[in-house]
């Protein structure tokens, strides 16, 4: 069997002249169970991540909260300085406890976390940036601000938001230039078909989080149909289709092996026709079906 590669999803280019391979990884899993402290395997995690380059994979979605620090610390062991990779991070969730999340938007500790994410991937810039959430608590305005003026001062070269409606989008492109957003997307959760939609109209990158609905995909009886008709798995039939959905999809999943990594990367060389693609879509906006 030849090598798979990311080549084969084709490309985008992140804010207009940052271009990727528009299969990523996902690289919260390359931690320890609920997202904290070491992975379980950190041998076998190292591996894929230094896999990713000969697969062509240059996209990796990491944050400050997986582990925490855990995700962004491997990911610089492996790859650093990262020729020809974008590594994309974000701030803005603290985690008392395994499984926690809160958001905390305060623009003071939103600029410490960018400088502990410089520090710890060791780059100068980051590549791009994401907001991982809105906190509430905070007049968003104030956290598209502060974000800005790191973006104006050099740390940040592209800026991205997480889990957010469309409203929110236009609110923070009145600040600044929004050039990706990630939200919880895939065949069965259609939750956010307008904030793709809206992106394609606006050529923001679309980069979906739960790709294989936390790997429940890869088991779909109903996906093992098509799946069988392309001699593929379920999970390489969803990411296939992701593909296909829009030309600003950027699909990043997530694994700490890398027989599922080549596995997920060798969707990019599927492709699904109308027939398939529709037949997908019907199902999946049947979720309890998927
Ligand atoms: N912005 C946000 O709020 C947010 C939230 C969640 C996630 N994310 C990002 O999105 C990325 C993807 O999400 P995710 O990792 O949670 O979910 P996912 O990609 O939908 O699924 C990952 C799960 O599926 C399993 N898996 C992966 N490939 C497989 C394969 N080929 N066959 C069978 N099982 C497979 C993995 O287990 P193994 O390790 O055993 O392969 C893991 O448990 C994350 O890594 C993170 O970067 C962002």
């Amino acid at each position: 069997m030849s090598t798979p590669s990311a080549d084969l999803s084709g490309r985008f280019s992140i804010g207009g002249d940052l271009p990727v391979r528009r299969l990523g990884f996902g690289a919260m899993r390359i931690t320890g169970d609920g997202v904290w402290g070491e992975p379980a395997d950190p041998a076998e995690a190292m591996r894929t991540l230094k896999r990713l380059p000969e697969l062509d994979v240059d996209f990796i979605d990491t944050a400050d909260s997986y582990g925490p620090e855990v995700s962004e610390r491997l990911i610089r062991e492996a790859l650093h300085p990262y020729p020809r990779i974008v590594v994309a991070t974000k701030g803005g969730l603290v985690r008392p406890a395994p499984g926690q999340w809160i958001p905390v938007g305060r623009p003071e500790y939103l600029r410490q976390q960018v400088h502990l994410s410089l520090r710890r991937l060791g780059v100068e810039r980051i590549d791009l940036w994401q907001l991982h959430r809105i906190d509430p608590k905070v007049p968003r305005e104030e956290q598209f601000e502060v974000i800005r003026d790191m973006q104006k001062e050099g740390l940040i070269r592209h800026v991205g938001l997480s889990q957010v409606s469309v409203g929110d989008i236009a609110a923070a492109q009145k600040v600044l230039k929004i050039a990706t957003v990630q939200n919880l997307y895939n065949l069965a959760d259609r939750s956010s078909e307008d904030v793709l939609d809206y992106c394609e109209a606006q050529g923001i990158g679309f980069i979906p989080w739960f790709p294989l609905a936390s790997g429940s995909l890869a088991k779909s009886s109903a996906l093992a149909r098509i799946s069988e008709r392309h001699g593929a798995a379920p999970s390489q039939i969803a990411l296939a289709w992701l593909l296909r959905r829009s030309r600003v999809m950027l699909p990043i999943p997530g694994t700490s092996k890398v027989k599922h990594l080549e596995e997920n990367v060798a969707a990019a060389a599927i492709k699904l026709g109308d027939t398939d693609f529709a037949e997908l879509d019907a199902l999946g906006k049947k979720s309890a079906q998927v």
